[in-house]
């Protein structure tokens, strides 16, 4: 991969990028994929999620692994997955760093701590704009369904999973 870059483990001062990373991966990558009252949802723009990722980076109530990817100064992406429920969160890369190799490098490394914890398998709900992303990179489909976002409205996705060997 041809760009200077740093996958580690989320800090308490990465909030601002993380939120700013979901943000702009949402309303921009994900955008001709839903409506904008989904997008809206997904990824409120609110300053308070800040303080709530700060809180949840710092207390970490479901002892999920949050890991940045990091280039040029700036948080170019996270992902996130939650072991006990063998779950692959969360993977968003800003826009300005698309198709760079950072959403796959996220994942290998994600795919690694999971192995590394005894994980057989990951299971997913995908966005339906990153079903091609995720089915590149091992994952099948399971099925069509629906996603429910923390405000209840249901956004519709795609399961899948990767058995880890
Ligand atoms: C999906 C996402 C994480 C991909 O991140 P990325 O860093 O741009 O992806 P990569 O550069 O690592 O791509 C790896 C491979 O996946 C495939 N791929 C990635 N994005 C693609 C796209 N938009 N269209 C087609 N194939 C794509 C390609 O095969 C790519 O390899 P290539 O560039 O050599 O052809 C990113 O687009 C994103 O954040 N989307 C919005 C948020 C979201 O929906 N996240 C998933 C929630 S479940």
């Amino acid at each position: 991969m041809p760009f200077n870059y740093l996958i580690r483990d989320a800090l308490k001062s990465d909030a601002e990028g993380i939120i700013s990373a979901h943000q702009n991966a949402v309303h921009v990558s994900a955008q001709e994929s839903y409506e904008q009252a989904i997008l809206d949802e997904w990824s409120p723009i609110l300053s308070s999620r800040v303080l709530q990722m700060e809180e949840k980076l710092q207390n970490n109530p479901e002892k999920s692994i949050i890991l940045v990817v990091e280039s040029e100064g700036k948080i170019a992406g996270f992902g996130e997955i939650v072991p006990a429920q063998e779950e692959l969160r969360a993977i968003y890369i800003d826009p300005q760093f698309s198709r760079m190799g950072f959403g796959r490098a996220l994942l290998q490394e994600l795919e690694s701590r999971a192995k590394k914890l005894g994980l057989a398998k990951l299971i997913l709900h995908a966005s339906l704009n990153a079903k091609i992303f995720y089915s590149q990179n091992g994952f099948k489909i399971d099925g069509e369904g629906n996603h429910k976002l923390s405000s209840g409205r249901l956004m519709p996705c795609i399961f899948m999973s990767k058995t880890l060997v």
